[in-house]
């Protein structure tokens, strides 16, 4: 070895090993490895070594450079040891005391709960779709059995843009999508965001998360309807809850009902959150209408199907005791973190 670079090894390994103590290691290091050190000089001086003597210098150098820092890295540990054991043994740190408490991240109640959901569905063989917020009229409406001139589109305010699109008031339009893209048989959930020009109050959003189910299968009836929704529940509120259907009207199915379930607060003997009724109203769903079908493309002589849509606030609202809508997009941190069931 160069007999310049083997006195400088010599002198810091020296160094490093009596230094008394951190601040005058960190010194040394300055000294030797930092910007204006002697090895860095070093390295500087590269150009004027001889061009046959270049690499195996440039090479002794680094070797250099690396074993200095594994020394430096080593005797750093041995002063933190120490200075670790000098404070245990002065009793003035207490490792059996508990540590600061620290208020960690929790998911969302509507990511809660369109997470169960998801698991439960995906369980029972469907598959989980996302549809876009923007969507053509066509999909929103037309395609679903409601033209221009359908009372139904009044009860969905709807959000237009300039370019004559919309946000999707629900997630059926997702129906479609999938109807054109799969070959049935199929099994389709879609969790997702809709939005309606609504008056906002405590039971309204004009943005809002929903779960379209569809099922497309040939003899599909509304038995298998009722068990999928029982089954769901099932998992969900880990018990066999009962449901009832109510006629419903949809123009995208035929026929419509709407789901009840027994209330779980009471196990339907009547309390206030039923209303004393013993039901409460779960979801929307209904035998998928033939023209629906064959907007997307099937033959309804062939295929069959059901379909649902859960609105996903709802049943946090009924699961978590929630009373008030707007506390899902509100952004209180008080009101979130009142939700940790997992
Ligand atoms: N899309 C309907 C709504 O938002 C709900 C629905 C879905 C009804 C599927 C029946 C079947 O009002």
């Amino acid at each position: 070895m160069n007999p310049e670079l083997e006195s400088l090894r010599t002198q810091i390994t020296e160094e490093i090993h009596s230094a008394p103590d951190l601040q005058t290691l960190k010194e040394v290091e300055r000294r030797a490895l930092g910007k204006k050190g002697a090895l860095t000089a070093l390295l500087r001086q590269l150009g004027k070594v001889p061009a046959e003597e270049r690499p195996a210098f440039g090479k002794a150098v680094n070797d250099l450079k690396v074993e200095l820092t594994a020394l430096l890295i080593a005797r750093q540990e041995e002063f933190r040891k120490s200075e670790l054991e000098a404070r245990l043994t002065r009793g003035d740190f207490d490792p059996t005391e508990p540590g600061m408490p620290y208020d960690g991240g929790r998911l969302h109640p509507l990511t809660q709960v369109t997470e169960d959901l998801v698991r439960v569905f995906l369980g029972m063989g469907f598959a989980a779709l996302d549809g876009p917020n923007v969507e053509f009229e066509y999909y929103n409406f037309d395609a679903l059995n409601i033209p221009g001139d359908h009372p139904a589109r009044e009860s969905q305010d709807t959000f237009w843009l300039d370019d004559g699109n919309l946000l999707r008031t629900h997630t059926s339009p997702v129906q479609i999508r999938a109807m054109e893209k799969f070959e049935p048989p199929f099994r389709a959930i879609v969790p997702g965001r809709c939005f309606r020009n609504e008056a906002v109050d405590a039971s309204h959003e004009h943005t809002f998360y929903q779960m379209e189910g569809l099922v497309v299968d040939r003899d599909i009836s509304v038995a298998h309807l009722i068990y999928t929704m029982k089954t769901c529940l099932r998992e969900i509120m880990k018990r066999d809850l009962e449901v009832r259907l109510r006629p419903g009207f949809f123009p995208f199915v035929e026929p419509g009902f709407e789901l009840d379930v027994t209330c779980p607060f009471c196990e339907g003997k009547g309390c206030s959150v039923c209303k004393q009724t013993g039901w409460i109203e779960l979801l929307p769903c209904g035998m998928v209408h033939p023209s629906v079908l064959r907007h997307g493309g099937l033959d309804p002589e062939e295929w069959t199907g059901f379909a649902f849509g859960l609105g996903l606030q709802r049943l946090a609202m009924v699961s978590f005791g929630i009373n008030d809508i707007r506390d899902f997009t509100g952004g209180d941190v008080r009101f979130l973190s009142q939700f940790y069931h997992r």
